[in-house]
Formats: C-alpha cells, sequence, structure tokens
C-alpha cells in the first residue's frame, strides 16, 4: 500500500514569514528519501498554502508519483493538463473552509466534472475523485470515467474512539464498493498513528494520503522519522 505525504502546509510554515524556507520542494525530496511512495500537493484556488511554482517544483525536481490535488475548474484543469502528475485527485472547495470538508457530491455536480475527468484520463493521468463511503457516490464516479476514489476518512479519524466502529465499517463498505465498481480505493483527510491501521487494514486500500500530522509531528522528531513509523504501522496492519 502506498503513503503518499501531503506536504501542503510545509508551505503554510513558508507561507507564515512570506520567505522561501521551509521549502516543499525540499521536503518532497526529504519525504522520498525517508521512505513515502509518492507527494501530494493540494494547489488552491486562493493559493493559501503551496503555489504554482511548489507545483512545478516538485515535478520537475523531485522523482515521485504526483499526486495533484485540484478543485474541477478550468483554471485547475488546465494546469494539471500542464503538469501531467501521475494522479490527481478532485476535490470540492470552499474559500471559507480551514480544510477540505467533505467528499464531492458526485451526484449532483454538472457536466463539468465528467468532462474534466475525461479530459485529464485522456492524458494519461489517473483521476481520483474525492467522495464519502457511499456506493451512489462511488458508482457514479466510475460512470464518470475516474479511475480511483479517495474516501473521505475525516469524520472517521475526528471522532471519539468509542464512535469509530460504526465509520469504519461504512468506509469498509465503500472500499468493497469501490473495488466491485472496477476502481482503485485511496483514502485520507485527518489520518494519524492512532487511526491509520484500521485504514490500512482493508484490503481494497491501495493508497493513503496524509498531511497534517506527518508535518506536525515532524516538528517533534523530523520527517524521516514520521514517515518511517507511519509506514511501520501501515505495514503492521497489512500482514
Ligand atoms: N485527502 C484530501 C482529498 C485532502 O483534501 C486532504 C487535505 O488537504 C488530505 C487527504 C490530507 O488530509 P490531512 O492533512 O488531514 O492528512
Amino acid at each position: 500500500m502506498r503513503l503518499s505525504v501531503n506536504i501542503d502546509h510545509v508551505a503554510t510554515l513558508r507561507n507564515a514569514r512570506g520567505g522561501h524556507f521551509p521549502s516543499p520542494v525540499e521536503a518532497a525530496r526529504l519525504c522520498m528519501a525517508a521512505g513515502a511512495d509518492g507527494i501530494t500537493m493540494h494547489l488552491r484556488e486562493d493559493r493559501r498554502h503551496v503555489r504554482d511554482a511548489d507545483v512545478l517544483g516538485v515535478r520537475a525536481e523531485v522523482p515521485t508519483r504526483l499526486n495533484f490535488e485540484m478543485a474541477a475548474t478550468e483554471e485547475m484543469v488546465g494546469f494539471a493538463l500542464a503538469l501531467r502528475p501521475e494522479a490527481c485527485c478532485i476535490v470540492p472547495e470552499k474559500r471559507q473552509e480551514l480544510t477540505t470538508e467533505g467528499g464531492l457530491d458526485v451526484l449532483r455536480a454538472g457536466p463539468f466534472l465528467g468532462q474534466s475527468i475525461q479530459r485529464m484520463a485522456a492524458a494519461g493521468i489517473e483521476v481520483s475523485v474525492f467522495v464519502e463511503a457511499d456506493a451512489a457516490q462511488i458508482q457514479a464516479c466510475r460512470a464518470l470515467g475516474a479511475q480511483a476514489i479517495e474516501l473521505h476518512t475525516g469524520a472517521y479519524a475526528d471522532a471519539a474512539p468509542a464512535e469509530r466502529p460504526a465509520l469504519l465499517a461504512r468506509l469498509a463498505l465503500g472500499a468493497q464498493a469501490a473495488r466491485a465498481a472496477g476502481l482503485h480505493c485511496h483514502a485520507g483527510h485527518g489520518l494519524a498513528f492512532d487511526t491509520v491501521g484500521a485504514i490500512a487494514a482493508m484490503p481494497e486500500m491501495e493508497e493513503v494520503s496524509i498531511g497534517h500530522f506527518l508535518i506536525s509531528q515532524s516538528v517533534f522528531t523530523g520527517l524521516p522519522a514520521a514517515i518511517a513509523e507511519m509506514r511501520r504501522l501501515i505495514a503492521a496492519a497489512r500482514t
């Protein structure tokens, strides 16, 4: 199972002082050296963390499986088609939110979503859609031409331990629905050392995308140690 490290919050730290340090490109290099399988970057409309040059810099300088997170807008589809990442993940985006708040409502999306998926897939990009663990939403992703889904794990990760089993059962059904629909299954949002294992234990799961926790943990232990421990927990859950 792949671990894709989301490095958006390296840019958040950099932007806090308006300079060049810490560099997201350097962080991507360190993550790959520490055993990450890929790098995720979410270029938001308001550029609140990573900027165009950060994404282009990682693409040009760091050998990785780049997962480009983006809203389905003409600007971002154009950026992705020029960038040619290995993968992209389409997310809903609201200007007022602190972070992505939930899965995309694929069933109610207009025709632009399907057109965006098809244009990027035709360019050889593996397109995933960030969705809730709902069979109808997952099947709709397939109908629009996506090759993968990313299940939203935020509610599970943020829940009190007593509430987690029910939320996990729902995510497991989502993972099964993805496989039944012929889609690759990824997961992410809010995952940490204590919540990754149950997600990694799902046999359908092929990738987790983890950002805020790993970048925060690295303040205490460094990126290599934080990534090594996450990898160890994933491997333990898979065996
Ligand atoms: N997956 C998606 C689609 C996201 O939007 C985010 C947050 O940018 C993540 C994963 C990573 O979430 P976190 O930073 O909480 O690990």
